[in-house]
């Protein structure tokens, strides 16, 4: 199986250990603490379940900015997101300043309960030119109409760095018992189905046509012997499908339209980003930490809005340095419905068409249609799915 990243092994910082971690639960009551943001916590679980393999904790402000500029960390490990722990300076007593060690409130959970404790090594001020040097470079823009841009603006300006022992995966687990999944678990899966090559289709909506046969035709072109469906559990933008509902919808099309033992479906907890070409990078890395060879990177990956070039987060990978990843990307063209062939296609694949030739799909008209009651046609979305949906649309429109 491919190697993780930077590293021969995963290194979850989830304390396994029983007795260890329950002893640090006991010590983490005595800790001062602090309140952390949503992505904070969920980059503890990233970090807690392996996906972040070989990182130990959250980055200071030197390498925050070395990642956001140069995509490498201060010792040179290939990394293109920062991963840090930011809150703001009136959340941090005189108590944190003078501990070596803290604990972390989750704040998605009730009762903030301690979900890492932190070795404090720096909490640094991070000035507004260094906020702006992060966003622009992650998002390519500094437009706070960007979801992206506008959660980390808004997270605050002190950035505490240091190793963290993660005692909890917050709210995924209880959530969405069947779904959350560690990376260590992702390659155990994997070894058990004995499969070699396997692509990996990140999402963060309900798998429409086009989606489905993405999957197929990368399975195919890349010759994988299976699929790992790997769906975003954390938080959205307003007027995303909510993930129990995207969960259900997947699990009835796999079921319904995927041949037995090809599909592992999945789901990490991360809050989406919306950096385009950044998390494409980012999605890639914890792919190979889950153990595949391919990552599907399509049209607008992990897009927003107008913000990226249809084709950008598959663009950033030409560019990167030799070895920065193990992992390929199987590249998706517009993938749409044909009406001369009566089948979704990848249109690249049939020069022969003209733009008549193609219903548009996408996943923002799904939910616009869903949104104004219109039933989904079958160029856009199994009955079976169409219907999961229109009950949870329903279900909004009458509460
Ligand atoms: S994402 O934010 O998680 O990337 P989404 O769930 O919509 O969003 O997309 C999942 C994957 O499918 C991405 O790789 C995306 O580029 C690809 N994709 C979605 N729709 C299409 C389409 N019509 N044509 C080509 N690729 C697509």
């Amino acid at each position: 199986m491919i190697k993780p990243h930077g590293s021969d092994t995963l290194t979850p910082l989830y304390v396994a250990d029983d007795d260890r971690r329950a002893k640090l639960v006991a010590e983490a009551e005595g800790l001062p603490s602090v309140l952390i943001s949503s992505a904070a916590a969920a980059s503890a679980v990233m970090l807690g379940a392996g996906y972040f393999t070989p990182l130990t904790g959250y980055m200071n402000v030197a390498d925050a900015i070395s990642v956001a500029k140069d995509m490498k960390t201060g010792n040179g490990l290939f990394w293109p997101v920062p991963v840090v722990n930011i809150v703001p300076s009136d959340s941090i007593s005189e108590a944190v300043h003078q501990a070596g060690k803290i604990a972390l409130r989750d704040p998605n959970v009730e009762g903030n309960p301690v979900i890492a404790i932190q070795t404090v090594e720096s909490i640094e001020s991070l000035s507004d030119s260094q906020r702006d040097t992060i966003i622009n470079n992650v998002f390519r823009t500094s437009d706070t109409e960007h979801p992206g841009v506008a959660n980390f603006a808004a997270l605050g300006d002190r950035v505490i760095a240091g190793p963290i022992e993660v005692l909890n995966y917050s709210y995924f687990p209880v959530d969405f018992p069947d779904t959350f999944q560690t990376a260590m678990e992702i390659r155990a899966s994997i070894e058990k189905m004995g499969w070699d090559k396997v692509v990996a289709f990140q999402t963060r909506n309900p798998m429409h046509l086009a989606h489905e046969e993405l999957c197929r035709i990368a399975q195919k072109a890349v010759d994988a012997d299976g699929i790992l469906i790997h769906m975003l559990l954390g938080k959205l933008k307003p007027g995303d499908i909510p993930a129990d509902v995207r969960d259900a919808a997947i699990r009835k099309m796999v079921e319904v339209y995927f041949p037995e033992n090809t599909v592992l479906i999945s789901g990490y907890g991360f809050d989406m980003l919306y950096a385009g070409p950044r998390e494409a990078l980012l999605h890639a890395v914890f792919r190979q930490n889950c153990g595949c060879s391919h990552l599907i990177v399509g049209r607008d990956h992990a897009g927003v809005g107008k913000y990226y070039g249809a084709f950008d987060a598959q663009e950033i990978f030409d560019d990167l340095p030799e070895g920065s990843l193990e992992i390929d990307i199987f590249r998706g063209d517009f993938t749409l419905w044909s009406k001369k062939l009566h089948k979704v296609v990848m249109m690249k694949d049939h020069p022969d068409h003209t733009p008549d030739d193609y219903i548009f799909l996408s996943g923002t008209k799904v939910r616009e249609m869903l949104s104004a009651g219109q039933p989904l046609p079958k160029e856009f979305s199994r009955p079976e799915v169409a219907e999961i949906l229109m009950k949870y649309y329903q279900e909004q429109a009458n509460a």
